[in-house]
């Protein structure tokens, strides 16, 4: 499984990379603004500054909504870094966009994807990622994680290379279930991937270890 991380702030990627585990970045224009970057050049650059961290794959969002407007924007980004995967949103001309995009050898992320039809869709179009974003869906009494499996179930039948990017990831559990499921990547927080550090037998154990080394020394 993928490690990515859902942030713009460069030290919690800077910390993600440096634990070892971090296989790339995923962002999104609230993720920027939360960070304070605004303005197009600006967020340009800071797609950089987080390529020139990490190894792998960052997606970079299109505002556009129309399809030139998503393929002009698209095109600026991807030629950026080579690390950069375009994301486009789940709607008609997104749709577009994505086999566009494929035709041209462009790598994309589908994003606000809460269907398994809008997964079909986006694998049929030739996405390299899919963003199901399973957090919303349990913010709205659905079952986030089934929608993982069902998407999962349904690129097997058909051998779709697609990559299912569990996105909008709250929390430990998420990772897990994700996991065990088998998304292909999943995208969350610091908070999320540190989680998975934590048990208190390990703290309880390394304790009575060390106690036990320190009684002969
Ligand atoms: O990757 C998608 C993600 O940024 C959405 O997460 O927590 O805003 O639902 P959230």
């Amino acid at each position: 499984m993928k490690f990515f991380i859902d942030t713009a702030n460069l030290d919690q990627i800077k910390d993600a990379q440096e634990l070892g585990v971090l296989d790339g970045v995923t962002t999104n224009p609230s993720l920027m603004a939360k960070e304070g970057i605004t303005g197009r050049n600006n967020i340009l650059k800071h797609y950089v500054d987080i390529c020139n961290i990490v190894d792998g794959d960052v997606s970079a969002e299109v505002i556009a909504t129309d399809l030139q407007g998503m393929i002009r924007e698209g095109e600026v980004l991807a030629d950026l870094h080579e690390q950069i995967v375009v994301k486009v949103p789940m709607i008609r001309d997104g749709v577009k966009a994505l086999k566009y995009f494929a035709d041209k050898g462009i790598r994309t992320n589908c994003t606000l994807v809460f269907s398994p039809g809008q997964a079909l869709l986006a694998a049929k179009a030739g996405a390299t990622y899919v963003s199901p974003f399973i957090g919303r869906l349990d913010d709205i009494s659905t079952d986030g994680l089934n929608l993982i499996s069902e998407i999962r179930h349904i690129y097997d039948n058909y051998g779709y290379e697609t990559e299912i990017l569990a996105a909008s990831i709250r929390h430990t559990m998420h990772i897990i279930d994700c996991a065990k499921v088998g998304a292909d990547v999943m995208t969350g927080p610091l908070s999320a991937i540190e989680g998975l550090l934590k048990h208190p037998l390990t703290d309880i154990g390394l304790e009575k270890f060390l106690a036990d080394y320190n009684k002969g020394n």
